[in-house]
């Protein structure tokens, strides 16, 4: 079963701002549901609440602290090692062979020592924002493939659509 993070980064490494993304790119977007449909998806509180309902046609896991928390079409896990087991199962009922992590911040660290693969959007912009990707180590990762993309009419920026795998 392979782990697979997913993210957009601005340039200064930044994901995210006051709870929302930092931009607007309707591209992206259609590229993350590419990626991610029919697969388990395991994300933190806040990012589950940053999209503000459960993505169609995926299992969304969401790690919290809070043994309150639910929402309509998601499971919860209370850390990351339980929401992987849960992600494993579940890609196992489906026939799905990857896992794939969505953020935010300290889910992404947590996943990236265990990932087999980095989808990454890099975004050609640098916004202001309160939330970071952790640093991704070229001794480790090995970009396999890049597709340069223009901004198109919905989009706040041109951005390259990157795979890495370990080196
Ligand atoms: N650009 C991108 O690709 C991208 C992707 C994802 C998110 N984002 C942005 O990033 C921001 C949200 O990310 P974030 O880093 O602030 O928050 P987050 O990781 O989405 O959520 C943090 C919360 O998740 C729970 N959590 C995380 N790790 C845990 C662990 N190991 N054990 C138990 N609970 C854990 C906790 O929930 P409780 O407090 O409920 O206990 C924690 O407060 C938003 O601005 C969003 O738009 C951007």
């Amino acid at each position: 079963m392979k782990i697979v993070l997913v993210a957009a980064i601005g340039e200064n490494n930044i994901i995210g701002r006051d709870g929302q993304l930092p931009w607007r790119l309707k591209s992206d977007l259609r590229h993350f549901r590419t990626l991610t449909l029919d697969k388990p998806v395991i994300m933190g509180r806040k990012t589950f609440q940053s999209i503000g309902k459960a993505l169609d046609r995926r299992t969304n896991i969401v790690i919290t602290r809070d043994a309150n928390f639910a929402a309509p079409g998601a499971v919860t896990a209370p850390s990351f090692a339980a929401a992987l087991d849960l992600a494993r199962q579940d890609a196992a009922a489906r026939g799905a062979d990857e896992i794939m992590i969505i953020g935010g911040s300290d889910v992404f660290a947590a996943a990236l020592p265990l990932a087999d693969r980095l989808e990454i959007t890099h975004v050609h912009a640098s916004p202001a924002g309160d939330v970071k990707f952790p640093p991704i180590d070229p001794k480790v990762w090995r970009e396999v493939s890049r597709s340069e993309n223009n901004a198109g009419p919905q989009d706040d920026a041109g951005f390259a659509v990157v795979t890495y795998i370990r080196c």
